[in-house]
């Protein structure tokens, strides 16, 4: 057990830690709140290197091999893992070649419509006469549904595969997570088979039939990718929206500046990114062979984990950097990765994040914490909060 444990103190805010951190200990060792012992980086500039550095390495196989050594149990069904965030080149080259067909910056921008339409019918569902929780009424539904407009999953389907991907993004370790994993491999099993008979409009059609130089994705890698689709798209998103109106709301000199210049909102999404980043640090990896970061030389075959939330707040990159300014000129934070693992999903997260940003801040002329002290998940990876109970003052509409 190293000195540094990434324990619930650490999820409920690791930015005093990270401060240290940065200052005395940039790249060091550390033990997860499961027991795993890591490397911890937490410099902007070693981050960014680190994230782009090929000798730290994917690969499900090893890693999982290394992690079962550690003591870590098996958690997830081997077909769900030969996606591209698990592996290096050239399968991942590959796989994301294949992917890229599919995910076009036309197919993100014609969901613009659906995504207006989403954020429209999930907020006249709410009551503004009493406290509403942001999350579960809006920020948690809202990228589940797109990415169900994304793939081209039938209206009668999107309960079951909401409750399978709640259940899977929400509950991992758990038998309810295997029952719902189940489930949604053997759905997606006959979608694929429906695609490919009778393919449509949609991204799901797309990486069915998506072919690059007569190869294609097998159906083991089509379940993989979809899977990966839907737990990268998911929780993010959730985290982005909430944290980002948590971060306003302490901040109420930016709300009102957000408020009177609508076009301030792509530079203040990439603001919040950068403040309450949805991922707080990225996914494993390994040293393929030593590898120097900083002062440090880290041996073969070591878990490293890089922080993106402690990047993301380092002075020397960003000047005043544990101050939210939806004017700073962004450019450059790590909240999508960086590297050939930079996330495939970027533009369609701001897509959502402007809709859903511009539609609270016209729908309601006031928002307001119920309660100060909240909660944030008890999660390494991702920073989110809990719940976020708000008041909702809507916006008189004038009828004359
Ligand atoms: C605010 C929202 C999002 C954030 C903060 C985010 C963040 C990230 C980060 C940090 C990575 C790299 C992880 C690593 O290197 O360890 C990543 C990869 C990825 N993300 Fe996102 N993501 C978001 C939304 C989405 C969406 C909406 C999708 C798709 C529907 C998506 C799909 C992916 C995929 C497929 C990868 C793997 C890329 C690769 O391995 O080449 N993400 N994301």
């Amino acid at each position: 057990m190293h000195g540094i444990v990434l324990d619930g103190v650490f999820a409920q805010d690791p930015y005093p830690l990270y401060a240290r951190l940065r200052r005395e200990a940039p790249v060091t060792q550390a033990t997860t709140a499961t027991g795993t012992p890591v490397w911890l980086v937490t410099r902007y500039e070693d981050a960014r290197t680190a994230l782009a550095d090929p000798r730290l390495a994917k690969d499900a196989h090893r890693l999982r091999a290394m992690l079962e050594a550690r003591g870590n149990p098996r958690t997830l069904d081997e077909s769900l893992m030969a996606h591209m965030l698990n592996s290096d080149p050239p399968d991942h080259t590959r796989l994301r070649r294949l992917v890229g067909k599919a995910f076009t910056a036309r197919r993100v921008e014609a969901l613009r419509p659906s995504i207006e339409r989403i954020s429209a019918s999930l907020l006249d569902r709410i009551d503004p006469t009493s406290e509403v929780d942001l999350i579960s009424a809006y920020a948690f539904p809202l990228p589940i549904t797109v990415i169900c407009a994304l793939l081209g999953i039938p209206d009668a389907d999107h309960d079951s595969f909401r409750s399978w991907s709640n259940t899977i993004v929400t509950n991992s370790e758990t038998e309810e997570f295997q029952i719902a994993s189940a489930g949604l491999v053997n759905y997606l099993t006959e979608q694929i088979e429906r695609k490919r008979r009778e393919p449509g409009d949609d991204m799901f059609s797309a990486l069915v039939t998506a072919r690059d130089d007569g190869d294609q994705l097998s159906e083991e890698e089509l379940l993989a990718m979809v899977f990966l689709l839907l737990v990268a798209g998911h929780e993010t998103t959730v985290n982005l929206v909430a944290n980002g109106v948590w971060s306003l709301l302490r901040h109420p000199d930016q709300m009102a500046r957000l408020r009177g210049d609508l076009g301030l909102l792509p530079n203040a999404v990439e603001e919040f990114l950068r403040f309450e980043s949805p991922v707080n640090v990225a996914t494993f990896r390994f040293t393929s062979e030593p590898v120097r970061i900083g002062d440090v030389e880290i041996p073969e075959g070591e878990i490293v984990m890089v922080s993106l939330g402690s990047g993301n707040r380092d002075g020397d990159r960003f000047p005043d950097p544990d101050q939210l300014d939806i004017d700073r000129g962004l450019g450059g934070h790590l909240a999508f990765g960086h590297g050939i693992h930079y996330c495939l999903g970027a533009p369609l997260a701001r897509l959502e994040a402007e809709i859903a940003f511009r539609d609270l801040l016209t729908r309601f002329d006031r928002i307001e914490l119920v309660d100060e002290e909240l909660e944030w998940r008890n999660s390494q990876l991702m920073r989110g909060l809990v719940q976020l109970p708000l008041r909702l003052t809507p916006a008189v509409v004038d009828v004359a």
